[in-house]
């Protein structure tokens, strides 16, 4: 039986396991996936005394996906671009780093009514999570992609980072309000704290929607911030997360699982 694990800190509330064991059952493979906590200060020697015990592939969440980056031997194209990895997987050749977070976010996208293509994309955040999924997002087409962050510098940085991929731009949250866009995706930390960043109103074109990253068994404040907006359509990142998972499982395992049944099994029932 091979053995898969999801490393972070904390690690506690992680879902993976749930998702994994679900993929499992639902593609009949023979698998233990578990969560794994490790110290802040020991990412490396954790990866390396699973690897020694014969585990073969790893997720990797909030704190170490730079580490995780830093510690494979060879990067997926897409991982040398995010600067992150979510995905390490034991290979002839050590340790193969991937990030499937972009691919995630964009798949749970195109289930929602707003097309990707053509439309006016703002990106609220200019940290890890954003560097992430800029690539996928920008090679759907966007009119326009708009990186927003609370310190300017950082959105302006990536913008120009990514400027080869696509119509990308970067400032201040304060600079916003002379535009509106068809989807708002928030990237930023502030949920965390249940909060929103400070937006103005009237962001949101007819017809728009609003994504928020991260989940929660109860709307996250910026899901609660769309609807009060009227947005048409809101979501959390539950999505993104079940099929971020689905590509990690399909690179272990060479089968990608359904991931709608998984998602359903997953939602808090109101
Ligand atoms: P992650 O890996 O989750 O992206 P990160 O790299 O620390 O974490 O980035 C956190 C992002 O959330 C940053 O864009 C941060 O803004 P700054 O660059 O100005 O620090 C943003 N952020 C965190 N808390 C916020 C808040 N309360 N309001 C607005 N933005 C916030």
């Amino acid at each position: 039986m091979d053995h898969y694990a999801v490393i972070g800190h904390p690690i506690g509330h992680s879902k993976s396991p749930q998702i994994h064991t679900l993929f499992a059952r639902q593609t009949g493979q023979d698998m233990v996936y578990e969560a794994v906590l490790a110290p802040e200060d020991d990412f490396s020697g954790t990866v390396r005394r699973l690897v020694d015990a014969g585990y073969r592939g790893f997720s990797v969440t909030v704190p170490f996906k730079h580490e995780a980056f830093e510690l494979a031997d060879t990067l997926t194209d897409r991982a040398r671009r995010a600067g992150a990895v979510n995905t390490l997987t034991v290979t002839a050749d050590g340790l193969n780093g991937d990030n499937t977070d972009g691919l995630g976010l964009v798949a749970d996208l195109k289930r929602q009514p707003t097309p990707l293509a053509g439309s006016r994309i703002l990106l609220l955040g200019a940290g890890g999570a954003v560097r992430g999924v800029l690539a996928p997002l920008l090679a759907e087409g966007p009119a326009r992609l708009h990186i927003a962050n609370r310190t300017a510098a950082k959105a302006q940085a990536l913008a120009r980072d990514f400027a080869d991929l696509g119509p990308v731009s970067g400032g201040g949250l304060g600079a916003l309000a002379v535009e509106s866009y068809d989807l708002i995706i928030n990237g930023t930390a502030a949920g965390l704290s249940d909060e929103t960043p400070p937006l103005p109103a009237g962001l949101l074109a007819p017809g728009a929607g609003c994504y928020d990253m991260m989940y929660g068994d109860t709307p996250t404040a910026f899901v609660r911030w769309g609807n009060a907006q009227g947005a048409a359509w809101t979501r959390d990142g539950l999505g993104m997360l079940v099929e971020q998972a689905a590509e990690a499982f399909a690179i272990w395992r060479g089968q990608r699982p359904r991931t709608a049944p998984v998602m359903e099994a997953l939602r808090p029932r109101s």
